[in-house]
């Protein structure tokens, strides 16, 4: 599978900080992309509702966790622009795992950073689940721990550390619902081959949502919306209002639910292959969208060229990831996903063909080493 081969790749593991820390799990840290996002009303608590449909991919991170005799809490990475302290998902993650098992000890993190930072990929709070998986693994070798967590309070740890978080508890195609934590697994969407290009720039996701407000209390669009098909999520300048943001939630939850259940267009999915080609063709006719791109493309004019940079090169559905700036295109093969990285890429574009991952791939492919 793309993306799947280095992951055994030390790095600064014989760091003084980590040497003394004997139990070690390393996992894979996979990242995610939004399949349409739809954003509702500012709630009390300063969150946004909802919906969005998760979906993980193979290109991920790796993560390795150390835990041994000691205190505290100890974080690497390859990578500037991650925090080493305790602003790190990560290391709030480690804190609470440890804190619910009511176990002591010193936990290293190292993170091998090969996804992008702020990207729309999901990667901190990946890292930070994976945290939580390879932390109990490690803890479950050192034999002081004999409590597990359950299902349910890792999914609440999860959902406190952040909104993005629950759904690589879950992996494959997940329903996103409340600010986003409130997950719910989909059936899986086969394997799809697609193109993820990553830009230079970053995107603060507070910003972004700060900037939706902005556009909702304006009382309309910055951007035409492209037309989608028959059950088409196309908000209208009333919609955006503060008055119709909830109804508005409901239409696109229906449209989701049309989608995913392939109607009107198939009827009862077809298997295999086929399947992929006409979900793909279900999502344009549908007109699945990303609320981010009408407030991120306007002040990013660079992003939304590489969406159309994507969709020449020949994929059948392109977006934005979450808040951006990572976009993603769908193929119908590998063979022609490969082709337009190959061409994106001579354009200047760091772009890398991948593939979907199904709840399945996801979790058999989750622990590198225990
Ligand atoms: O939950 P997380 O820490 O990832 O969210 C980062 C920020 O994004 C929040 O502080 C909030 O400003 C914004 N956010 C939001 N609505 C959501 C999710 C995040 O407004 N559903």
């Amino acid at each position: 599978m793309a993306g799947h081969s280095p992951a055994t790749t030390q790095i600064a593991y014989n760091s003084p900080a980590c040497d003394f820390l004997i139990m070690t799990v390393a996992v894979r840290s996979f990242a995610k992309i939004n399949l349409g996002l739809y954003i509702g009303a500012a709630r009390a608590d300063g969150y946004h509702d909802l919906r969005t449909v998760y979906q993980t991919i193979a290109l991920h991170d790796v993560i390795r966790v150390s835990a041994g005799r000691g205190s505290g809490i100890e974080i690497l990475c390859n990578h500037p622009r991650v925090p080493l302290d305790s602003s790190n998902t990560c290391w709030r993650m480690a804190e609470r795992v440890m804190d619910e098992l009511g176990v002591h000890g010193r936990v290293c993190i190292e993170i091998e950073k090969r996804l992008p930072v702020q990207g729309g990929l999901g990667a901190a709070s990946s890292n930070a689940v994976a945290t939580m998986v390879a932390l109990e693994l490690a803890l479950k070798k050192t034999r002081a721990v004999r409590k597990k967590l359950t299902g349910p309070a890792r999914l609440r740890i999860a959902a406190e550390v952040g909104s993005d978080l629950p759904l690589f508890l879950v992996g494959g195609t997940t329903l996103g619902v409340g600010r986003g934590e409130e997950v719910y697994p989909l059936p899986d969407l086969p394997a799809m081959p697609m193109v993820v290009v990553t830009p230079e720039v970053g995107v603060s996701t507070a910003r972004a949502f700060a900037d939706w407000d902005a556009l909702v209390q304006g009382g309309g669009t910055a951007e035409p919306h492209s037309a989608g098909g028959p059950g088409a999520a196309v908000p209208t300048r009333e919609q955006l209002t503060r008055a119709g943001v909830s109804d508005r939630l409901f239409e696109v939850g229906c449209a989701l639910s049309a989608w995913l259940s392939g109607y009107p267009n198939t009827g009862a999915p077809a298997k295999g292959g086929s399947r992929a080609g006409s979900l793909l063709s279900d999502l344009v006719r549908t007109g699945i969208e990303n609320d981010f791109e009408k407030v991120v493309f306007p002040q990013y004019p660079e992003l939304r060229d590489i969406k159309g940079a994507l969709e020449r090169a020949g994929s059948r559905y392109a977006s934005l990831s979450g808040s951006g700036s990572t976009l993603y295109g769908l193929f119908r093969s590998p063979a022609s996903a490969a082709k337009a990285a190959s061409r994106l890429r001579k354009q200047g574009l760091k772009a890398v063909a991948t593939s979907t991952l199904t709840r399945q791939q996801y979790w058999k492919s989750l622990v590198v080493s225990r």
